[in-house]
């Protein structure tokens, strides 16, 4: 098939479910896999970058990336957000590398000029040139926004994210995820694989094992399943729960909210990697940044209604809820890092998937179809 995957692994990667494998080591520990990855993924497929509130006046902008591709996303001043490469069409200078609110952007090697929406407005000194050519600007890059979140493709033949995202939609846009707003965030250096991150992330089969007090007695893995398309990119691992959420009184499920969504906690994925969970009443984004093949930034922001978080000028809400997060990322690290130790050991292999980790199965349908495309 090719030089990462046998026949044999693919074959085992493509089987059903009830016969499904992992992917094997070599998926997670070459660094040539994450070069193809690249090519194949994420250059080509959306990706979330930041939350529309973070851009809540005209003019407001924010350095964001796609691994090695530097991008502002920028709000207009028709309200509209445009997303652009922030590498200078003169000699690659970053034009900005930071947040604020601008007129236009200046970068700061010889002060070209670029107006919101990227078109060049002026460059010093360059009178004695040949005119430039007309598109001498920062390169535009798609731009789409689904429940207050920003997503950006590098492709420009991509097709829009939104046509994926109808039976998404029915699952998980009740949670109302829209008028929600960050209500605080934690970082988090985590040195192995991206993928290792979303498997664990989308299967509560673990809930027995690292989670056994925290969470297997409300969310047992044996009540968890899964919706989703393989052909859509992404997956919804639901938790149900055994009993009223301990907070409930605390923080009542949102209004436009089933019975059943009121009793259950989703974990799920638009592939790549935009992961997020839903709680009935809050929600919590895990911002996945791969840098490499074996390392990345894990930022993990709490959502709240706003109307939550307008009285609670401490942050006290947000402190709470980073609080409960941390303490399951903290026993989520060690299932991290052990597989990712694992995958180097010379006698490891594909491993039989459970029924419960349907997810990672539909992921590995999602992941081994796009790798397997020749240029
Ligand atoms: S590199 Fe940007 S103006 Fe020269
Ligand atoms: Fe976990």
């Amino acid at each position: 098939m090719n030089d990462f995957l046998t026949d044999v692994e693919m074959a085992r990667i493509r089987a059903p479910l009830n016969e499904g494998w992992t992917l094997p080591p070599a998926a997670y520990t070459k660094a040539e896999v994450f070069q193809r990855e690249k090519r194949k993924i994420f250059y080509r497929e959306w990706v979330c970058v930041a939350r529309e509130e973070q851009l809540p006046e005209p003019g407001d902008y924010r350095a964001v990336a796609v691994i090695e591709q530097p991008l502002i996303v920028v709000r207009q001043k028709d309200g509209s957000i445009r997303a652009m490469s922030a590498i200078c069409p003169h000699r690659g200078m970053p034009v900005i590398e930071s947040h604020g609110r601008a007129q236009h952007f200046s970068c700061p090697y010889h002060l070209w000029k670029f107006s919101l929406d990227g078109a060049l407005v002026s460059a010093p000194l360059m009178d004695e040139v040949a005119e430039l050519p007309s598109d001498c600007r920062l390169p535009p890059v798609k731009v789409e926004t689904w429940q207050g979140f920003i997503f950006v493709n590098l492709d420009p033949n991509a097709a829009a994210l939104h046509e994926r995202l109808p039976a998404l939609n029915e699952l998980v846009g009740a949670y109302d995820m829209q008028d929600m707003r960050i209500a605080g965030s934690i970082d988090y250096n985590c040195p192995w694989n991206w993928k290792l991150l979303i498997e664990n992330f989308m299967e509560a089969y673990h809930h027995i094992g690292p989670h056994n007090v925290s969470l297997q007695g409300t969310y047992p893995a044996r009540r968890s399943y899964v919706s989703g398309s393989v052909e859509q990119g992404w997956s919804v691992l639901h938790m149900p729960s055994v009993e009223a959420h301990a907070e409930d009184d605390l923080l009542p499920p949102g209004p436009g909210l089933n019975t059943t969504q009121s009793k259950q906690t989703l974990a799920s994925v638009i592939l790549p990697g935009f992961c997020w969970i839903n709680t009935p009443a809050v929600a919590f984004w895990y911002e996945l940044k791969p840098a490499t093949h074996d390392n990345m930034t894990l930022t993990i922001h709490a959502l709240a209604p706003k109307e939550m978080l307008e009285g609670d000028t401490q942050g006290a809400a947000g402190q709470l809820l980073l609080e409960v997060i941390k303490g399951i990322h903290d026993e989520d690290i060690p299932v991290n890092q052990g597989p990712w130790q694992g995958m180097h050991a010379p006698l490891t292999s594909q491993g039989r998937l459970s029924h419960l980790e349907e997810s990672i199965w539909q992921i590995n349908q999602w992941w081994a179809e796009r790798m397997a495309i020749d240029e």
